[in-house]
């Protein structure tokens, strides 16, 4: 019988798209670690979800104006998607807010309270008294007390990581209204953590197999000794608590998103009981995989719940990686700094963002992507290296034919070969068995790089004019690399894999052993090109029509206006100064055309997200506007225009030709691309310019 394994990864919050770092950090090296698994033939289970309650779900809310339940549905559906091109698979992917997920939290909790280790408490709790509401987590900011940092979150320091109470914030404000919030006494449940010191300390103590930054961390905070946690809040959004009087209340959202991966394995099962007897039993090894913010709650929280719950193993393993930056600064959606998946995978084949993010996994330490250097590294590394490798080799096996290995001998060169196969497919083995994935992936790139080496020392085309053993002797030796480096780029590059697998004749996955068999070496059907060089850099320019739904005057600037804009569901805010052309009420209901992908810009103290598109001539502003009958948020088509530097500044953006021009019937705004005259559309139809104006006028 096959040994089993689960492989569980970070729930993310279903309150925004993730980001390269989101996946760079955690998603990626699960996906690689979970492909490995099933290619040494464990039987893996293998679960995340969308983590839809708490406080980062209600604030973005909050400010999308939309209900919690709406956020959390749009952004499960989207990341998704997201999980889905780039290959990174799970057995199951819950949503918390699921009827499954909160039966298997009622049942837990409610045998936590039976069990003694939930008990009612008072603690004071940050109350705004201008809101007239307590302040759970992300309601309340201030000066974190470990690390100094000014921005700190109620429940957590982003910088420093330590996980908070609001009350040991310096300074508190309510992110609603910038008030200094009461502390008062309130009523919540509490998690006899305390209880678990000792069992905790020896069972970290053990873990002597994990990585040092996970040992650091978690010793580091039970030696500060384990107090007990709230675990209720006041919010109504989240699982109910299933205790007389908190009607009003609900679950903590990291104590029940815990309880996810347990969901996870009861929806991957399709059978409570099962998936209860696979988690009891002693020799199951269950992995996780997050963002070192992450770390305590898995490795100090997770494992004290379970043992409080009495009947489950603890967690095996607990996997943590550092940050990815961009370009030098953190990632931060609210600042516009980094693309979200979304956007980098309309650019960006999969394959290829894998690879570039492999390359540079923050693990061990923090990381940088630029997406010039990782354009580099597609250009030079993967294709010309790893591509061109395969590509030459396969080639000449195809006009030799099959080669089988009692027809080769080998030369001192092959026989080299053959040892850098073997010492890198031990490491390799050895490195993904210590969840060190980025060291695997580097035993797999320097054996890409050799193999250029090999083939052109080996010169198989030249050895070929000599005699036929020499000549078989070195396709055969190729091919091999090329096999090694299909089976083990299996778990890194899976798309690619299977293409070159295929080719070599194995319709099914490899699996992934120190002696690799490779009895004939043979290429079925003509081999293609396996990638396309990037030419075109960056992004593409992101136009959409918005609806003008509410216009106020700038409080700090004569000539600009606040305009509040519906973009399909997203609300925004731009700053334009149209006031000499144009009322308020003339503005009003209009549907106008916003650039979206701009960096935010703050003016005159006022954040401007995005730019409308308009030309200007003796007359004034003239808008560009949609057709009549297409809805905010489609879509304005300009072809793929590509802007270098991987996010486009508002200085880029004015660099670039839009203007109007005469195409027979009426004046249009095109977009000159290298001496042609694109037209916007929207809806299939061009987009039209307010008033009257003449040809050849430049639209901002
Ligand atoms: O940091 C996060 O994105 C959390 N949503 C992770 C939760 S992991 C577990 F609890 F499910
Ligand atoms: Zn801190």
């Amino acid at each position: 019988m096959k040994e089993k394994v689960f492989i569980f990864v970070a729930l993310p919050y279903a309150n925004g798209v993730l980001h390269l770092g989101h996946i760079a950090g955690a998603y990626l090296p699960y996906d690689a670690f979970r492909r490995f698994m099933i290619l040494r033939d464990f039987e893996v289970i293998s679960t995340s979800g969308s983590d839809e309650h708490g406080t980062p779900i209600t604030i973005r809310a909050m400010q999308e104006g939309l209900e919690p339940e709406k956020v959390a549905s749009k952004f499960h559906k989207i990341n998704r998607e997201v999980f889905e091109k780039m290959n990174i698979e799970f057995s199951s992917y819950i949503e918390t807010s699921s009827e499954i997920h909160k039966q298997v939290v009622k049942d837990f909790i409610l045998r936590l309270i039976e069990k003694g280790y939930v008990y009612e408490g008072t603690m004071v709790q940050p109350f705004c008294p201008h809101d007239n509401m307590f302040l759970p987590d992300r309601y309340v900011t201030g000066k974190c007390p470990k690390c100094g940092y000014e921005n700190a979150r109620g429940d957590q320091c982003e910088h420093c990581g330590s996980t908070l109470e609001p009350s040991e914030l310096i300074s508190p404000v309510c992110v609603l209204d910038g008030f200094t919030p009461e502390f008062r006494e309130t009523k919540h449940l509490f998690f006899r953590l305390s209880e678990f010191q000792d069992r905790l300390k020896k069972y970290i103590e053990e873990r002597v197999y994990w990585k040092d930054n996970v040992l650091k961390y978690s010793r580091n905070f039970i030696s500060q000794g384990l107090k007990d946690r709230p675990i209720t809040r006041d919010l109504s959004w989240g699982v109910d608590v299933p205790f007389e009087g908190y009607e009003n209340k609900k679950i903590y959202v990291w104590f029940e998103a815990l309880i996810g991966y347990l969901t996870g394995v009861i929806v991957a099962t399709g059978d409570i009981e099962a998936a209860k007897r696979l988690w009891k039993d002693p020799e199951l090894k269950h992995y996780y995989f997050m963002g070192k913010d992450n770390i305590p709650f898995h490795s100090i929280i997770w494992p004290s719940m379970l043992l409080a719950h009495g009947e489950y193993t603890l967690p095996y393993f607990v996997a943590a990686n550092e940050y990815l930056n961009f370009q030098g600064k953190k990632f931060s959606k609210s600042g516009g700094i980094g693309a979200s998946m979304e956007e980098i995978l309309a650019t960006y084949d999969p394959e290829y963002v894998r690879f570039g993010l492999f390359y540079n996994l923050p693990e061990g330490h923090d990381a940088d992507f630029s997406i010039e250097e990782f354009q580099n590294k597609i250009n030079n590394e993967l294709i010309d290296k790893f591509g061109n490798f395969i590509n030459r080799a396969l080639i000449l096996s195809f006009k030799k034919g099959p080669i089988s290995l009692d027809q080769v001998a080998q030369n001192n060169l092959d026989q080299e070969a053959e040892k850098r196969i073997n010492s890198a497919l031990v490491s390799f083995i050895n490195n993904m068995n210590r969840v060190s994935i980025k060291e695997a992936f580097k035993d797999w790139l320097e054996l890409a790089r050799y193999s250029n080496i090999f083939i052109t020392e080996r010169k198989p085309w030249e050895a070929c004019k000599r005699d036929d053993g020499n000549c078989r002797a070195s396709i055969y030796t190729s091919m091999k690399i090329a096999f090694s480096l299909a089976v083990m780029g299996q778990v890194f590059l899976p798309v690619t894999s299977r293409k070159v697998l295929k080719w070599l004749g194995y319709d099914a996955p490899v699996p992934i052993t120190e002696n690799l068999l490779f009895p004939v070496a043979q290429v079925n059907g003509k081999p293609e090109k396996l990638f396309e060089k990037i030419v075109n850099k960056g992004i593409n320019l992101k136009l959409s029509v918005a609806k003008i739904v509410n216009v106020e005057d700038h409080p700090n600037a004569e000539k600009l206006y606040l305009l509040d804009l519906e973009i399909g569901e997203e609300k925004r805010r731009i700053i334009s100064g149209i006031k000499d052309s144009y009322t308020k009420e003339d503005l009003l209901g209009k549907k106008i055309i916003v650039v979206m992908n701009l960096k935010p810009a703050v003016i005159r103290g006022e954040k401007s997200n995005g730019m409308l598109l308009a030309a200007e001539d003796d007359a004034g502003v003239h808008l560009v506007l949609a057709p009549d009958d297409v809805d905010p948020g489609s879509q304005v088509n300009i072809g793929n225009l590509s802007i270098e530097d991987g996010e486009l500044s508002i200085e880029a953006f004015r660099k670039m030709e839009i203007k109007t021009w005469n195409n027979g019937n009426s004046i249009i705004p095109v977009l000159n691309y290298e001496g042609d005259n694109i037209p916007l559309q929207a809806g299939g139809k061009s987009l039209r310019i307010d008033g009257e104006v003449k040809e050849g006028i430049r639209v901002k």
